[in-house]
């Protein structure tokens, strides 16, 4: 009886010991699952890139496109600018000296004006080219 008594309380040990190392293995299991909490960590490495895309941008054969006066794109410095209503208001103080830089990166145009004062333009026009852009040159 004594003995088996004895293999009773060594088999209820294994038992226990083997209980002890399954739940600490099943704690480790938890913590490996707790890994994937640094996703918005991931998510946030990708807003620079969602905010990087916000601007359109077009290649000059996009804005080559865009070369008459009732459809009229300039690229001036890295940016692109829709001056169709622009023209077609006959506001520009240019006339349509305007039309020459159509479809084209009309930066030095714009800058040099050799079929006027052959002077830049002045801070004033420059301003107002805002309210032209639609986006940046690729
Ligand atoms: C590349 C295209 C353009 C060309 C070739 C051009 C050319 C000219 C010319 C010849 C004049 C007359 C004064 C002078 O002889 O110097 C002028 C005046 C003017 N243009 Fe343009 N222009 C262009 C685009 C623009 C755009 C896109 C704007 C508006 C955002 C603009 C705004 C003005 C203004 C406000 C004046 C009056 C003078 C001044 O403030 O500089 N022009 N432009």
């Amino acid at each position: 009886m004594n003995r088996n008594a004895f293999i009773a309380v060594v088999v209820i040990l294994v038992l226990i010991i083997a209980g002890v190392v399954l739940a600490k293995s099943m704690g480790q299991d938890q913590t490996v699952v707790e890994n994937p909490t640094p996703t918005p960590l991931a998510t946030a490495t990708s807003i620079p890139s969602t905010a990087s895309s916000t601007a359109k941008t077009y290649p000059l054969t996009e804005v080559a496109k865009h070369n008459k006066s009732t459809d009229c794109w300039l690229a001036i410095s890295g940016k692109v600018y829709d001056v169709t209503k622009f023209i077609a208001s006959g506001m520009h103080p240019g006339g349509e000296a305007i039309l020459q830089g159509c479809g084209k990166d009309a930066t030095t145009l714009f800058e040099t004006r050799p079929m006027g004062s052959g002077t830049p333009h002045s801070a004033q026009a420059h301003a107002a080219l805002v309210n032209f852009y639609i986006g940046d040159l690729k």
